[in-house]
């Protein structure tokens, strides 16, 4: 990351605080069944405002999260406190995951490691293998496509990552990494990829907008 860029240039200014959980995680976690909710371990990295831990909370989940921004953190807890619903949660690096190994049934990014660099990524894979129990599951929704448009108005930093974006859609988001199967595959290599779904949204034109990747892995 930048210079905690989430904090210093997103949420201080109460940019980016969503409010609602992301559709993937309702449909994922509603379209299972659980015999007892309380008993799932889920943690969100990089969990922001909360707004995806809140939600799980209300469906009964036992729920954890962390992320870099002081900021956002605070605004979770305080949602956790207007709600009356119970989580862990904490302001921290990802790259260091401080729970016992084989703790987790879940673990959520939405939107996270892909505002990583492949070594970093790296690092925080080994670190949610560590901490996930034998079959846990990541769930992973929205790796940028490196056939997303917008990379042109950011600076190479290096391989598949790119900062400085002078306008467009990662403007706000600052640094970011663009991904394609191959990508993923390897960084994944760790873990038994499940489902690697590609999203391509074109405008009217047919001109590609945005190009996403959601994918499912199991610790092995
Ligand atoms: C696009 S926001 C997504 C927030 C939330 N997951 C959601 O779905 O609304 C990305 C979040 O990841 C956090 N983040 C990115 N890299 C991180 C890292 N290495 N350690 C901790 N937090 C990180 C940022 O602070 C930010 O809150």
């Amino acid at each position: 990351m930048e210079k905690n860029h989430w904090q210093e240039k997103v949420y201080s200014k109460k940019l980016q605080l969503n409010i609602y959980p992301f559709q993937g995680v309702i449909s994922f976690f509603k379209s299972k069944k659980f015999r007892k909710k309380s008993k799932i371990k889920i943690l969100e990295i990089g969990c922001g405002a909360g707004n995806n831990l809140a939600f799980l909370a209300q469906e009964g989940f036992n729920v954890f999260g962390i992320d870099m921004s002081k900021s956002a953190i605070s605004f979770a807890k305080k949602k956790f406190i207007q709600k009356k619903i119970k989580g862990t949660i904490k302001v921290g690096n990802i790259k260091k995951l401080d729970w016992p190994n084989n703790y987790f049934d879940y673990v959520i990014d939405r939107s996270v490691l892909t505002h990583n660099t492949n070594q970093d990524i790296s690092i925080i894979l080994d670190e949610i293998k560590r901490i996930l129990k034998k079959n846990g599951t990541i769930l992973s929704f929205d790796f940028f496509g490196s056939n997303t448009p917008d990379i042109k108005f950011g600076k190479r930093l290096q391989y598949n990552t790119y900062h400085k974006f002078t306008k467009g859609y990662f403007k706000l988001l600052g640094k970011t990494s663009f991904f394609n199967y191959k990508i993923l595959k390897k960084l994944f290599n760790k873990f038994k990829i499940f489902d690697i779904n590609q999203i391509i949204t074109k405008n009217k034109n047919g001109k590609t907008m945005y190009e996403v990747f959601n994918l499912i892995a199991k610790k092995k």
